[in-house]
C-alpha cells in the first residue's frame, strides 16, 4: 500500500503551483505593484513558457519561483524535494570567477567532492562546446558563450525543474535552435521540466507545453495556452505549431494595442 497520503499524492502531481501571487517593489519611497493575482500550475512531466510585453514582470515572476524573493501575497510551491536549476536573465556569473569555478558553484554548494565535481563540471562544459574555455573569465567570452557557461551551471547540479530567463536570447539562429532542441531532450529524456521566459514566440509554443500569458504592467495572466504537441518530432514544421504562433501573436498584439490606446 502507498504510504503517502492522499493530500499528498494530489499535490505531488503537480511540480509547481502558484496560488494568487501578487508582488510590489519598493523602491525610494515608491510601491510598484508588479503581479496581480497570477495563479497556475504545471504538472510533473509538463514544460512551461512565460510570455509577455516587457517590464510585465517575468523576471520577478522567476525570482519568486526560484524563492529569490517571497511573495507578499499568494504563494509559489514547488513539489516536495524538487530540485531547481537557475538561470538569470543578465546570466548571474561571478566576474571574479573562471568559467570552471562559476559552473562548480551549485556543486560546491552542495559540498560534493573535488574530484567529482570536477568530473561533473567538464561533462557540463563539454555539452556546451566550452571545455576549452575552462580557465577563462566570463568577460573574456562573448554573450552567447556566457549564456552556455549559465546554462551548464544550472545543468550541474541535476536539477528537477530548470527556470530560465530568456536563456537563448544571445545565440545566433542555429546555436539557439540546437540548444532548443538541447532543452527538449532534458525535458523527454532527462524528466527535467524546463520554465522559460522568453520574448520569442516561437521558442514558446515549440518549448512550452503550457504557455503563460501575461498582460501589461502589473502583470496578470490574460491566457493560458494548453499545447500538447510541444516536444513533438516534426512540430516546429506543422501547420498547429503555425496556427498556435498566430494565436499567441494576436493575443499579445490586442494587449500591446490596448497598452497604447
Ligand atoms: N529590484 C527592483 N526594484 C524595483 N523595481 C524593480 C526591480 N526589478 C524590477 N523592477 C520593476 O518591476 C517591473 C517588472 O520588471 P521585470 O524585470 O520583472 O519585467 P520583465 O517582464 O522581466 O521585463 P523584460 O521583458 O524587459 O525582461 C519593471 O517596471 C521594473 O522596473
Ligand atoms: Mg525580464
Amino acid at each position: 500500500m502507498n504510504s503517502s497520503s492522499p493530500l499528498t499524492c494530489i499535490t505531488e502531481l503537480f511540480m509547481i503551483t502558484v496560488e494568487q501571487l501578487s508582488f510590489c517593489y519598493q523602491s525610494q519611497g515608491v510601491r510598484q505593484q508588479v503581479l496581480q493575482d497570477v495563479s497556475f500550475q504545471v504538472k510533473a512531466g509538463q514544460s512551461c513558457a512565460i510570455i509577455g510585453p516587457s517590464g510585465c514582470g517575468k523576471s520577478t515572476l522567476l525570482f519568486l519561483l526560484a524563492g529569490l524573493l517571497q511573495a507578499e501575497q499568494g504563494r509559489v510551491r514547488l513539489a516536495e524535494g524538487a530540485r531547481c536549476g537557475t538561470i538569470l536573465q543578465n546570466y548571474g556569473l561571478f566576474p571574479w570567477k573562471s568559467v570552471a569555478e562559476n559552473v562548480a558553484l551549485g556543486l560546491r554548494l552542495q559540498k560534493v567532492a573535488k574530484a567529482e565535481c570536477s568530473l561533473r563540471v567538464r561533462a557540463a562544459l563539454e555539452e556546451m562546446g566550452l571545455a576549452a574555455f575552462s580557465r577563462y573569465y566570463p568577460g573574456q567570452l562573448s554573450g552567447g558563450m556566457q549564456q552556455r557557461v549559465a546554462l551548464a551551471r544550472a545543468l550541474v547540479i541535476q536539477p528537477d525543474i530548470l527556470l530560465m530567463d530568456e536563456p537563448l536570447s544571445s545565440l545566433d539562429a542555429l546555436t539557439r535552435e540546437r540548444l532548443q532542441n538541447l532543452i527538449l531532450e532534458l525535458w523527454q529524456e532527462r524528466q527535467v521540466m524546463p520554465v522559460v521566459v522568453t520574448h520569442s514566440i516561437e521558442e514558446a509554443v515549440f518549448l512550452g507545453r503550457r504557455i503563460i500569458v501575461l498582460g501589461n504592467a502589473p502583470g496578470r495572466i490574460i491566457a493560458q495556452v494548453e499545447n500538447r504537441e510541444a516536444g513533438k518530432i516534426n512540430y516546429r514544421q506543422s501547420s498547429l505549431f503555425f496556427q498556435r504562433c498566430n494565436l499567441l501573436r494576436s493575443t499579445l498584439l490586442e494587449e500591446c494595442d490596448v497598452r497604447q490606446a
